[in-house]
């Protein structure tokens, strides 16, 4: 019954992963997938993380009930205090709702799922570029998507101007999605004066805000810093959506282990809201799975594990900064023509070379460089061992 069917292409940045896999080269590097790993190459699994599962199988109280169709609750409070700040006047009027999701994607697609059910407002504007998957999940889930200005190739960095005129244009009530930092694939950022312009814009012509906050503590190896534009957005009162994934900075891609989270107007909005996102949840996965979240929230209680945590985040977001200065250096040792200083500029865990579809064909085909083909590299899966290789790739490819 199936035989008509065509064979679907691989996902633009997971396939990379797929094709990496199969290639038998032993000088083959993968900098497709955001995915941390260590200076030896290999995946980490932060000591911080093995220190709370520890915990975890030690405590023979521990039983594996289905949680409620929310979650955690000790995640979900820890969660959005994590993002909003733990003096958030939204936390402490009750008017968030938290809800443990499956990392950012689906914590995104169970906003976007609500949203369309019972938002007046069907359309969602997306940076671009951004992440391959947002428009995939907006549109998935019933919701119209538009694109706002974001990234000036010819400076490779933001083009504000472009970003304010468009979601200046958008019409009243439309979402607008916002990197919350380490824009991916860009890892071009608004300065915080600049989010305050958008967040005027924003509330200017009540655009509603929809966060990814997927690289916290990414981006400048500060947690708090980093969640500074989604607290302008709360400190005034108004209403948002972020999806927050821990993913990347607690390293548990697999887990699966984020939270969506609602700021409301009042508490009694914030516990309707919650009605209806149980009724999104219900029939999509039934209620979340346990383990990741219970390392996370055995984490963020814990006031020297947390500290353990924020120690190993700012070492990884440390050693991804120390790559891009031996990238940009080893291509500057070679002369490679073009001003690579976007490579130290740019933040997080990519790099948004401005190689094009065809450099990045030969780079994969001639130097087994694996990596997305809009010509962003993940710093994170680079080490002082494959800088030298990538030199070569890039400058053969640009001189080529
Ligand atoms: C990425 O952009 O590489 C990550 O967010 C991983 C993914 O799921 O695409």
């Amino acid at each position: 019954v199936f035989a008509n069917l065509v064979q679907a292409p691989e996902d633009p940045i997971l396939g990379v992963t797929v094709a990496y896999n199969k290639d038998p080269s032993p000088v083959k590097v993968n900098l497709g997938v955001g995915a941390y790993r260590t200076e030896e190459g290999k995946p980490l699994v932060l000591n911080v993380v093995r220190q709370a599962e520890q915990l975890l199988v030690n405590d023979r109280s521990r039983v594996k009930e289905y949680l409620p169709i929310t979650g955690l609750a000790d995640f979900n409070k820890l969660s959005s205090k994590l993002i909003f700040g733990s003096d958030s006047p939204a936390i402490r009027e009750n008017r968030v709702t938290t809800v443990q999701c499956l990392s950012g994607t689906g914590s995104l697609r169970v906003g976007a799922e609500f949203l369309a059910k019972h938002y007046h407002q069907r359309v969602i504007y997306i940076p671009h570029p951004t992440w391959g998957n947002h428009p995939k999940v907006f549109t998935l889930a019933g919701l119209s998507v538009k694109t706002y200005r974001y990234y000036d190739p010819a400076t490779r960095g933001l083009n504000f101007q472009g970003l304010l005129e468009d979601l200046g244009s958008a019409p009243s009530g439309a979402i607008v999605l916002l990197h919350a930092c380490a824009h991916n694939p860009t890892g071009v950022d608004p300065t915080i004066e600049q989010w305050e312009q958008i967040r005027q814009l924003m509330r200017s012509k009540a655009l509603l805000p929809f966060f990814d906050s997927a690289y916290q503590g990414f981006a400048s190896g500060s947690l708090d810093a980093d969640a500074q534009p989604v607290r302008l957005f709360v400190a005034d009162g108004g209403e948002l959506l972020a999806a927050q994934s821990y993913a990347k900075n607690m390293g548990l891609y697999g887990e699966r282990v984020g939270a969506l989270s609602i700021v409301c107007k009042s508490a009694d909005v914030a516990a309707k809201v919650e009605s209806q996102l149980k009724l999104v949840i219900r029939p999509m996965y039934s209620n979340p799975p346990i383990h990741g979240a219970s390392i996370v929230a055995t984490i963020l209680k814990d006031s020297e594990l947390y500290r353990e945590w924020t120690i190993e985040l700012k070492a990884m977001a440390d050693r991804i900064i120390s790559m891009r200065h031996q990238l940009f250096d080893a291509l500057r040792a070679r002369g490679t023509p073009g001003d690579w200083t976007h490579i130290i500029k740019q933040i997080g865990m990519f790099t948004f070379t401005g190689l094009n579809t065809q450099q990045v064909a030969f780079m994969t085909q001639e130097y087994h460089i694996y990596m997305t083909s809009d010509g962003r590299i993940s710093m994170a899966g680079l080490s002082s061992r494959t800088v030298p290789h990538l030199a070569d790739a890039i400058h053969a490819a640009v001189t080529r």
